[in-house]
């Protein structure tokens, strides 16, 4: 049996809930830290579609195509799964099994405390719907984290809460059974927010977004769409840089002008509509080679459910092992 496990090689792993085709802030917030992190470290790469029922479980029906969109995603995006495997949640029960010993280790009320599951009912307005399986979001996320043994989790700030619950868990486990599981650590993407075309935070439910694979036109659109300063409504106004998303963009997407535009922003001489045009080419130029990779694996879908068994089974070696030490630390008969 082949063994993944590189003893010298701390372990992370790294999830997304499949909601279909990325966009760019989780190009940037996201996966290019995940591609980054791949030498470095040994790299699980999560596809979290039972983490999607939980806001999704009355319409399953495009679950399957939007797991397919994601990997080729993240495959276009760099992610190399001969390195770091790429699986499905749902094709590997043990998530399952650890998620309802775990669920006995922790109280309701620390779940209801967390304000990562509490803003998001209330965003989404769930009150008397929110489900039994929404509360215990946190606690599968640990079964995600812990089955891997993971010593980091990338993640964005919403999400800290979430490791926090996994710390806790695996802290509980370890003094009640057995020391089994490392304290999994957050590890904060670095890149600012990408800000959508609204000024918002990047996401698809606010309709604000620039997918990875929208085409160059679209992307230009979209840009034109982007609310600047709204203090600046003609060319020749001073802007104000800071409050003016394609600040933001510009210092992703073409570093070395940031200095000249935000001047050309600030004295008025720069108009948006040329700001918008000129980082709509760089991101355009950003995104070519990962279009590229996204050709090819569209065009060849059966290597992308390969890779993504190939994943499963070297995941699944990983998560048997672990649950094996489980059920000896707690005895189970
Ligand atoms: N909760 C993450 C999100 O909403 C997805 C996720 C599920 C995850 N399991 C994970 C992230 C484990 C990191 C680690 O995006």
């Amino acid at each position: 049996m082949a063994m993944i496990s590189n003893p010298n090689k701390k372990r992370i792993l790294s999830g997304m809930r499949p909601t279909g085709k990325l966009h760019l802030g989780h190009l940037v917030g996201a996966l290019e830290s995940w591609v980054q992190l791949q030498d470095e470290y040994e790299n699980f790469h999560l596809v979290a579609d039972w983490h999607a029922l939980t806001t999704g479980y009355e319409n399953t029906s495009d679950l399957k195509a939007n797991t397919i969109e994601m990997v080729i995603d993240w495959l276009a995006a760099g992610i190399d799964p001969v390195k770091s495997p790429v699986f499905v949640q749902s094709h590997l029960p043990e998530h399952a099994e650890l998620h309802l010993i775990l669920s006995m280790l922790i109280t309701v009320s620390r779940l209801e405390r967390n304000p990562a599951v509490k803003e998001q009912a209330k965003a989404l307005h769930l009150e008397e719907k929110f489900s039994y399986g929404h509360l215990g979001y946190p606690v599968l996320q640990a079964a995600d984290i812990l089955l891997y043994k993971a010593n980091l989790v990338p993640v964005g700030e919403d999400q800290v809460p979430h490791v926090e619950i996994s710390r806790e868990l695996a802290r509980r486990f370890n003094k009640l059974y057995k020391t089994v599981f490392p304290e999994p650590e957050a590890k904060l993407t670095e890149f600012k927010r990408l800000p959508g075309m609204d000024g918002q935070r990047m996401s698809k439910s606010l309709s604000n977004s620039i997918l990875m694979a929208d085409s160059p036109e679209v992307i230009k659109k979209k840009l034109r769409r982007t609310i600047t300063d709204p203090l600046k409504i003609h060319k020749g106004d001073p802007g104000r840089p800071d409050v003016c998303p394609l600040n933001i963009y510009n210092a992703k997407f073409d570093p070395p002008t940031l200095a000249a535009t935000r001047e050309g922003c600030l004295s008025g001489e720069l108009g948006c509509v040329e700001h918008k045009d000129a980082i709509a080419l760089k991101v355009i130029e950003y995104l070519e080679p990962i279009w590229e990779k996204r050709r090819y694996y569209e065009t060849h879908l059966d290597e992308v459910k390969q890779i993504i068994s190939e994943g499963d089974r070297r995941a699944g070696e990983v998560a048997r092992a672990t649950m094996k030490q489980v059920r000896e630390a707690m005895k189970l008969p």
